[in-house]
Parts: structure tokens; sequence; C-alpha cells
């Protein structure tokens, strides 16, 4: 069987499940379950008839739109077929830097965009030791500036390479590390102080003299697949260091505007920045493909030049517009998550074999005991449950998977499936 590089392939999924893709409860793909809002769906009803019409190329109502939501100038705004097509135009102009930094594990499209242009990819583990708890309670922009200025990227990566099997390390004493940094994250408090700050803007180089200046940087914020939040001092001081720095917030509006910490206010002040964001997540239409790019207007001017004129389509820019009026559908979400996401954290957490990691977004990456393949097989045939298995972040192999939080009835769906496999697979040992 031929692993996924992406969660949320029904198609795939059901093949393996003998069942319609239809009957598949989906928690691969980090998808609300709340959605598409009705707003979006009358939205998109009521401009079936447009599609005889080719689309707005300037996408005029919906930057306008995003505009207004940002309180930015629309010039700075560039719409795609989701998030993913803009993340391959960074690719490319990160391709013509030396090098681009990969905070890892990564989202395994920042490869492909990356390598589908042959940029040259330094990767910097979030993993200390091979372990993932320890280093969620240091990221801060000088743990990772330093591993890759002071050319100890290859040893951390070799260390964890040591410890593969053992997947996700979670011990006693690291998960409560784990839990005073959500609790930091909850409060909203910083990641890094200003001492931190200056000892990053001093360390410019690397040990051999070599610069970060000539190179870029793409990391996102939530981090996926861990779930962890990045202070935004944490990320401010690569905007001094790299040539182009790249921050997906594709879950950042999981959070509510006095958690989150995103970086648009700062997208006026540094041109070497890019913030991608998406809209098929927070309202449920990875189907309809719409995310967008913040970004100074030369570069966007510059992308699309490189693109297609029509990439997105008449009906994914009205729900856009629809989308982001809706307050009372971003309110309910912001409503929904925290305790839904409590009730999975909470009830994986009791299963034998499992050890969730505390998360801020709408996923929860899961350290398992057993193989992740074979439960992912055994929820599919057994229960037309898919989740996501992490052999796309190879840091991760087969001792985790991933999961998106869902309506409280299908989360405990989820909970009992896991429970009856688990303990069949434990008594198979
Ligand atoms: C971190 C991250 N960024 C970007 C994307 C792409 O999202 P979109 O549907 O907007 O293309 C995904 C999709 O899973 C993702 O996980």
């Amino acid at each position: 069987m031929r692993q996924q590089a992406h969660g949320g392939n029904l198609v795939w999924a059901a093949a393996l499940a003998g069942c319609p893709p239809s009957a598949i409860l989906d928690f691969s793909a980090s998808i609300s379950p709340l959605g598409p809002p009705n707003s979006v769906l009358a939205a998109i009803g009521s401009q079936l008839s447009s599609i005889r019409n080719y689309p707005d190329p300037d996408c005029s109502d919906l930057r306008n739109a995003l505009s207004h939501f940002h309180n930015l100038p629309s010039e700075w705004i560039l719409p795609g077929n989701g998030s993913a097509e803009l993340l391959s135009l960074a690719g490319r102009e990160l391709a013509e830097l030396a090098a681009t930094v990969l905070i890892t594990p990564a989202f395994g499209d920042y490869y492909r965009a990356l390598a589908a242009y042959d940029a040259k990819v330094l990767e910097f583990s979030l993993l200390v030791n091979g372990q993932l708890s320890v280093v969620s309670s240091q990221l801060s922009g000088v743990s990772c500036q330093e591993s890759v200025v002071s050319g100890q990227l290859s040893a951390v990566r070799s260390q964890w390479s040591g410890v593969s099997g053992q997947g996700l390390v979670v011990s006693g004493q690291e998960s409560v590390a784990m839990n005073d940094l959500s609790s930091i994250i909850n409060k909203g408090q910083r990641t890094t102080d200003n001492k931190q700050l200056t000892t990053n803007n001093e360390q410019r180089t690397t040990d051999n003299g070599q610069q970060t200046t000539d190179k870029g940087i793409i990391l996102n914020n939530p981090h996926n697949p861990t779930g962890r939040l990045f202070g935004r001092d944490a990320i401010l001081p690569y905007l001094e260091e790299f040539a182009l720095v790249v921050v997906d917030e594709a879950f950042m509006d999981f959070l509510p505007p006095d958690e989150e910490q995103s970086l648009v206010e700062f997208v006026q002040d540094y041109p070497n920045l890019v913030i991608l964001r998406s809209l098929t997540k927070f309202y449920s239409l990875p189907g309809l493909r719409l995310g967008y790019a913040l970004a100074h207007p030369d570069r966007l001017q510059r992308w699309r030049s490189w693109r297609d004129p029509w990439s997105v389509n008449t009906l994914a820019s009205v729900a856009g517009v629809a989308a982001l009026a809706d307050k009372e559908f971003q309110a309910q979400t912001w409503k929904w998550l925290p305790p839904a996401r409590n009730q999975l954290f909470e009830g994986l957490s009791q299963i034998p074999g499992l050890q969730p990691l505390p998360g801020i977004a709408n996923f929860l990456l899961v350290q398992c005991e057993h193989s992740c393949i074979e439960l992912q097989q055994r929820l599919l045939k057994q229960h037309q449950i898919l989740i996501r298995d992490c052999q796309s972040f190879p840091e991760l192999g087969d001792r985790a998977f991933r999961v998106a939080v869902k309506t409280p009835q299908e989360n405990e769906r989820l909970l009992k499936a896991l429970n009856g496999e688990l303990g069949v697979m434990s008594y198979e040992l």
C-alpha cells in the first residue's frame, strides 16, 4: 500500500476500507467540522451562473474584503488557489537564495515546493536528542539560529536518527515542561525575551563565516504537525537575519484575536516577509481551494507574472468574501475548539500506549507504542476512520500519528475505536 503524503485522501482510504468515500470519518485532514458556513454555501449558490464568465483576474472583491479584514492595503494581498499554490511561488523565490532553512518535522509540501526549483535545503530539527518535548520548551529564535549558524545541524540530525525508532520520547518530567509551555502559550505570553533577541541579532554568521543574510527560512506557525505556537518575538529576529522569511500561518485563524501570534502587523515594515494564510481549514473549504499571501506589492506583482491569470475561481472568491464577513461562524469556532480539543486530549491520554502532545491548533500529534501504519489500516477496515500517519515526516517515523479535532460525538467515536484496536494489537504482541 502506497503511503499518503497528505491527509484527506478519501478515495485512497475508501478503497482500503471497502466503502464509499462519503462513509469515511476523516481525522487525517485538519479541517474544521463546523463548516462550511451557511453564509458561504449561500454565496456560492447565488453565483453559480457566473461560472459562464472568466473570473476577475484581480480578485478585486476578495482583496478588498481581505484588506478590510487585516487592515492592510490591497496591493499587499494576493489570493491563490489554496495556500499550496502560493507556497510554490515562494519556493521559486527561495530557490534564488543560497539556501533555505527548514524547521523539521516540516510540512511535506515545503520539500515539494523547494525541490521543484532545485532549492538548497538546510534542515533544523525541533528535536534535541530526539526529544520533541524538550525542544518545545525552547521554541525561540536563538536555539534555532544557533544550531544553524554553529554548524551543529548535522550533529542534531544524526543524534536524532540514532533514536528515530523510538518516535517521540515523552517522559513524565518532559511532559511537565510541555504543559508549562502550553500554559504560557494559552496566556498569550512571549516565548523569548529581549536578551535573546539581542543575542540572536549578534549571530549573523556561522562559525566558518557563512552568512545567513543570503538565505531564506520557511516555518509554520502554529507548527504542523506538533501544534505548537511560536511567540511572535521568536520569529521577528529572523527578519533581520534572513534574506526572505516565509511564515505559513495556515492554522493561525483557529486562535482567537487575543491569543494569536500572527506577523501580519509587521508585513509593511519588512519587505523580506511573506505570510501565507489558508481559508480552507477554518472554513472547511479544502475542495474549493482558497488561500492568500501577504507581502510587499513588488513581490506579489512578480508572483502574478509567473502564474496562470485565473487561478482563483469565481466561486472561491465569493466564498472568501462571505467567510471573512461571517463573525458568528468565527466566534462559534473559537468557542468549539478548546473544549473539544481538551476532550480529545484527555481521552487519548487515557488510552494505554498513547501519549498526545499538548497543541494549540485544531489537531493533535500523538505518540504511539505500536505501528501507526497497522493502526491506520485497522481503523479504516474495522471502523471507516482515517487518521494521519506521519510517514511524510521522516523524523517521526511509524510511532506517531496526527488527528484533527472534530465534534464531541466524532471524537468519542475515534477514542472508542482506538481503544478497541490498540487493545487487540497489545494482545497480539
Ligand atoms: C501547514 C500547512 N500549510 C499549508 C497547507 C495547504 O493548505 P491549502 O488548502 O490552503 O492549500 C496545509 C495543508 O494541509 C498545511 O498543513
